[in-house]
This record gives structure tokens, C-alpha cells and sequence, in this order.
């Protein structure tokens, strides 16, 4: 079971991002990425749909014999999460969410934390629960910004475009005066330098996929389901092939990737 892959989904090309962490920080890991880029983008759907969608692709990742799920997505991760997991007892199951909630209570200064994501990921509030949960002193200050993911889905991420949404969206005024800015996207660190540029890194702008895929690589050590042989493989599946996840991929994987499309749902 131990060189079976971790299993890893999105939306799109975001959890690419996740994926590209957990490759860096566990070389030796096979890994079978899915993102739905026929649904994308999840920030815009229903709690219902997103929780019907991550349940049809997990049931595939765990078909492919996935040791363990990554919801690569926090719109996903907000609404789908305590059901995949309460369904799927028999193998670790992780969101993107807690990780990086976990990581808040270890810094310093942190009065005041700004999180940015989707309509889905702001209006579930799971941020706000989870940080106040742990420590009731911290200010939570979240803002919707639904034009990010698929800005970055389409490849604008250095151009007048995105500099004039990024700023328009940072400026508002429930993110003035932040210590810290939660990424609360997995699209958004393909921005992360032009945002830190935009506060002149002056608020911590923190780096949510080495977060996550240091707490997934501690759990999967403790639970000793590293996989201690050389091969490994890496296979990607699309609900709609589009160029720009193809390219994404390569870019990430630094390799000719082999990239199906497939038809999960009925
Ligand atoms: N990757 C998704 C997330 O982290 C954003 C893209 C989408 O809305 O599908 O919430």
C-alpha cells in the first residue's frame, strides 16, 4: 500500500499548486491528480454540487487505489470536506483548510489576518470558525474575490488585467490594516509575488501549499505510509481538456505529462 499515489483534486489548475508542493517536499510520492475543469469554477456552484462532484472524483481516486485524498481545493475543502471524510474512514483524507488554520496559532503579530478566497470558501465562514475557535483574541477579516480563480484559469496572472483586479480587490477596505493575508485559494499562490508587491511586503502574505504539504508529509510519516521505493509515476485527468491546464501541468511537473480526459459524471 505504500507505494500506492496520493490522490489530489481541484476544480482546475489550482491544486496544481498543492501538487507541485507535495512533489517538492515528497519526491518519492506517485501522485494522481484530478481537476474538474468541467465544473470549475466550485466558487460559484452550491454547497450540494461541490459536495456531489468531490464525492464522484474521490470514488475514482480511490479506484485508481489512491492511499490517500488531497481536496486540493478550499471551496471544496469548505463544503465537501466533513462528508468525503465521514464516508471514507479507511484512508487519510485532507483538506487544505486546517493546515494552514494550524500554522496561524504559530505567529507572531497576529491580530489581525485577512483571507481572501471564493464566494463559496468566504460566505461558509470556515476560516472565521476555525481561527476564532483556537485563539478568540485574532481578527478575522474576509473578503469574496470571485474574480481571481478564473483570471488565473485563464492565464492572466501578469498583465494589466490582473494588476487592475488585484489591486481593486486588495484595496478594499476590509483588508486595510492586515498582518497577515490567508491565500484562501489554491489558484491564488500563482499571484502570490504580485499581491505581496501590492502591500509592498509589508503584510505577511503567507505561503499556504509548503504549509499544507509539510503537515500532510508529518501525517503520512506518522501513520509510516511514505513510500520507501524508487518508482514513481505521475498521471493527470481532466473533466475538459483545456491548453492552459496542459501547459500548467508542464510548467509545475517540468516533464511531458500524460494528460486524459475522462468522463466522471453521469
Ligand atoms: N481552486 C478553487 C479554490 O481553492 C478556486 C477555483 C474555483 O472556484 O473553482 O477554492
Amino acid at each position: 500500500m505504500n507505494e500506492f499515489p496520493i490522490g489530489i483534486f481541484d476544480s482546475g489548475i489550482g491544486g496544481l499548486t498543492v501538487a507541485y508542493a507535495i512533489k517538492k517536499k515528497l519526491p518519492q510520492e506517485s501522485i494522481i491528480y484530478f481537476g474538474d475543469t468541467k465544473h470549475l469554477p466550485y466558487g460559484e456552484k452550491s454547497s450540494e454540487a461541490i459536495q456531489k462532484f468531490s464525492k464522484i472524483i474521490t470514488d475514482f481516486l480511490i479506484k485508481k487505489n489512491c492511499k490517500a485524498i488531497i481536496i486540493a481545493c478550499n471551496s471544496a475543502s469548505s463544503v465537501a470536506y466533513n462528508k468525503i471524510k465521514s464516508h471514507n474512514s479507511e484512508i487519510p483524507i485532507f483538506n487544505v483548510i486546517d493546515p494552514v488554520v494550524n500554522e496561524i496559532n504559530t505567529l507572531n503579530n497576529k491580530k489581525n489576518i485577512g483571507v481572501i478566497g471564493t464566494k463559496t470558501t468566504i460566505e461558509s465562514c470556515v476560516y472565521n470558525k476555525k481561527i476564532i475557535k483556537k485563539n478568540k483574541k485574532i481578527k478575522v477579516s474576509p473578503l469574496a474575490t470571485p474574480l481571481l480563480a478564473p483570471m488565473i484559469e485563464e492565464g492572466f496572472i501578469n498583465d494589466e488585467i490582473s494588476n487592475t483586479i488585484i489591486s481593486n480587490y486588495l484595496s478594499n477596505a476590509k483588508l486595510s490594516n492586515i498582518d497577515h493575508l490567508i491565500l484562501a485559494c489554491t489558484h491564488y499562490p500563482l499571484i502570490h509575488k504580485k499581491i505581496e508587491g501590492f502591500y509592498n511586503n509589508k503584510v505577511n502574505v503567507i505561503d499556504t501549499t509548503n504549509i499544507i504539504a509539510e503537515y500532510i508529509s508529518n501525517v503520512l510519516k506518522r501513520k509510516k505510509m511514505l513510500n520507501g521505493s524508487k518508482k514513481k509515476t505521475y498521471s493527470f485527468f481532466v473533466s475538459n481538456y483545456t491548453k492552459s491546464f496542459e501547459e500548467s501541468a508542464k510548467f509545475f511537473f517540468k516533464e511531458n505529462i500524460a494528460l486524459e480526459e475522462i468522463n466522471l459524471f453521469p
